[in-house]
């Protein structure tokens, strides 16, 4: 799978090409956890916002379906003991209805066939009152890194900007998403909505 053969250079190319946004944007997912709080991240990739949010909840648990990015997570949670790291699809998750108090999944929506199938996942395991946090990579379609990495294969169902990601959230029946940019080489938007 194409994000098993890139899990390896993951981190570099994010790092050295995008570092700016995925700190402002994993600092500002972090800074929306509780130190209560249950929180399920799918798609979690390498753990970029898996170590920012575990020392800020009581829980985490982290899901991707990509092996080799798993074992990065893996890798590097192992000095958190409050997070297990494990095999789900975004678009079938084994969890309970009303499991978690929130929920993220970052970098992913884009990449899916039937975004409404996780989005709808994501709202069942997510508790009544509970926070689902979406952030995605926008102007993607004008960035050199997210081209080759397209041209490898990650094949990208969307390319975003500010003004379709909202109209997305409107098409998926959301009506209460609050969004923040985070500004960068490739900026990143956050949407954070809650499960009315
Ligand atoms: C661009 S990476 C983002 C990783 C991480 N969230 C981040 O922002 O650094 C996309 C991730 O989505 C995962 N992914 C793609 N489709 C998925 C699915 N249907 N279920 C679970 N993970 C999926 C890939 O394996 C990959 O790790």
């Amino acid at each position: 799978m194409f994000w098993d053969r890139i899990s390896g250079v993951y981190d570099a190319v994010e790092n050295i090409y995008n570092g700016k946004t995925n700190r402002r944007t994993t600092d500002y997912v972090a800074s929306l956890m509780a130190k209560d709080d249950k929180v399920l991240e799918c798609a979690c990739g390498t753990g970029m916002f898996s170590v920012k949010i575990a020392p800020c909840v009581n829980s985490l648990t982290a899901t991707d379906f990509a092996e080799g990015m798993l074992k990065r997570t893996r890798k590097k949670t192992a000095k958190f003991d409050n997070v297990i790291v494990e095999s789900g699809d975004i678009t079938g998750l084994k969890y309970e209805d009303n499991s978690f108090d929130k929920v993220v999944a970052a970098n992913v929506i884009h990449l899916l066939d039937d975004p409404k199938k996780a989005i709808d996942e994501l709202k069942r395991v997510v508790k009544p009152g509970g926070v689902i946090i979406i952030p995605t990579y926008i102007h993607f379609d004008k960035s050199v890194a997210a081209e080759a990495f397209n041209k490898a294969g990650a094949g990208f169902k969307r390319h975003f900007n500010e003004d379709t990601y909202r109209e997305f959230f409107k098409e998926m029946g959301i009506d209460n998403a609050n969004f923040k940019v985070c500004e960068g080489r490739m900026a990143c938007d956050v949407a954070v909505f809650g499960n009315v």
